[in-house]
């Protein structure tokens, strides 16, 4: 097992830069998810640390080896894709140990190290049959038997479960976190998928465009988003972004209504003045009393059920144009319909403000 870092790592395709000089260290043992839209550059990322790609410049250390201008085969690293290919005319059995075979692996370990891999996935039954005698699940999972049997010491996952459906790749999350935990190999899953990330990562790297956004626990992301693009990447539906406007040290609403002060974003307000950005989750939008003075006014456009809580999108007034609508998610009792105004305030200490040219969180 080993940690991985990144030094200022760098790839051009051509004349465009894909990766712009990422720096990061994954410690030994972690479950890391690099989460971003498609085309960020996630399974460049990947294929760096793996050796199917070469690095433009900088360094690349599994454990204490630069390991940025070795051989695939060289940097014990095993990876699952999203097409898992196996070799359609070998059991179960021959795929999962047809690299150890290559390797000149003793027949006896290979024996060994199946017979582990097996019996964790859930395989051992199916060793003779043929890949397509297998369902889509089990497919994937003797995917993951031939990189586990490799005894890398780092795990690559690239959108590994991405051809499951939706219940069957819940069930495979738990699985993969449960397969973690026993083995504890330091693992990168890349995923578009928002949700995958916050329920599988120990740690989450956001990237956009090349760059990282932010990396830090699911908690951090979700609680205290360093930009604009990982607060509205990070959490479903989206976070609403108002445009408000700072004055007298108090925030204005779109609308017209003052905040309270926030005495802990003092610091960040110190001689500021005019348009900020504030963020405010869907579920931190409360129902708030017609006569409640701090609150936004707003019209039900329309109004989602989903049961236990209810979405409802709402329209600001005329004062904010430009402004797109918002979202609220009340308690499933609470349901205007549509064309009414209600009122809504902020939950407290749940207020997200940037700066509207760097997008760069301001409190903390
Ligand atoms: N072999 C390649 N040659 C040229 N451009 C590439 C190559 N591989 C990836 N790219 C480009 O690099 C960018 C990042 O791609 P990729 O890492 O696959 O993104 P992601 O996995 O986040 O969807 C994209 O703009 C893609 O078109
Ligand atoms: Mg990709």
């Amino acid at each position: 097992m080993a940690g991985i870092e990144l030094r200022k790592v760098v790839k051009n395709f051509g004349k465009t830069q894909v990766i712009e000089g990422i720096s990061q260290s994954v410690p030994d043992g972690t479950f890391l998810v690099i989460v971003g839209p498609s085309g960020c550059g996630k399974s460049t990322v990947l294929r760096l640390i793996a050796g199917l790609e070469e690095v433009t410049s900088g360094e690349i250390f599994i454990g204490e080896r630069d390991v940025a201008r070795l051989e695939p085969k060289d940097r014990d690293v095993a990876m699952v894709f999203q097409n898992y290919a196996l070799y359609p005319h070998m059991s179960v059995r021959e795929n999962i140990c047809y690299g150890l075979k290559v390797r000149g692996l003793p027949k006896a370990e290979q024996e060994r190290r199946l017979a582990l891999a097996a019996d964790m996935l859930g395989l051992s039954e199916y060793l003779d049959r043929s890949p397509r005698q297998l369902s889509g699940g089990q497919r994937q999972r003797v995917a993951m038997g031939r990189a586990i049997v490799r005894e890398a010491a780092v795990f690559l996952f690239d959108e590994p479960l991405s051809n499951l459906d939706a219940s069957l790749r819940n069930q495979m999350r738990v699985e993969l976190r449960r397969l973690h935990e026993r083995l504890g190999t330091t693992s990168i899953y890349v995923t578009h998928d928002q949700v995958e990330a916050m329920t599988l990562a120990q740690r989450i790297m956001v990237m956009n465009q090349g760059h990282v956004e932010q990396y830090g626990t699911p908690d951090e992301l979700y609680l205290s988003p360093a930009t604009v693009f990982t607060a509205r990447f990070i959490g479903s539906p989206n976070m609403n972004m108002l445009r408000a406007s700072l004055e007298r040290g108090r925030l204005k609403l779109p609308g017209g209504t003052f905040l309270p002060p926030i005495p802990a974003t003092d610091a960040a307000f110190t001689g500021r003045a005019g348009e900020i950005l504030l963020g405010v989750r869907p579920e931190d939008l409360l129902p708030a009393g017609e006569n409640a003075p701090e609150t936004l006014r707003c019209r039900v456009e329309l109004v989602e059920v989903l049961g236990a809580d209810t979405l409802v999108h709402c329209a600001l007034p005329n004062e904010a144009e430009g402004q797109e609508p918002i979202i609220a998610r009340l308690e499933g009792s609470s349901r205007p319909g549509p064309g009414d105004v209600i009122h809504l305030g902020i939950r407290h200490g749940k207020a997200h403000l940037f700066d509207p040219v760097t997008k760069k969180r301001l409190a903390v």
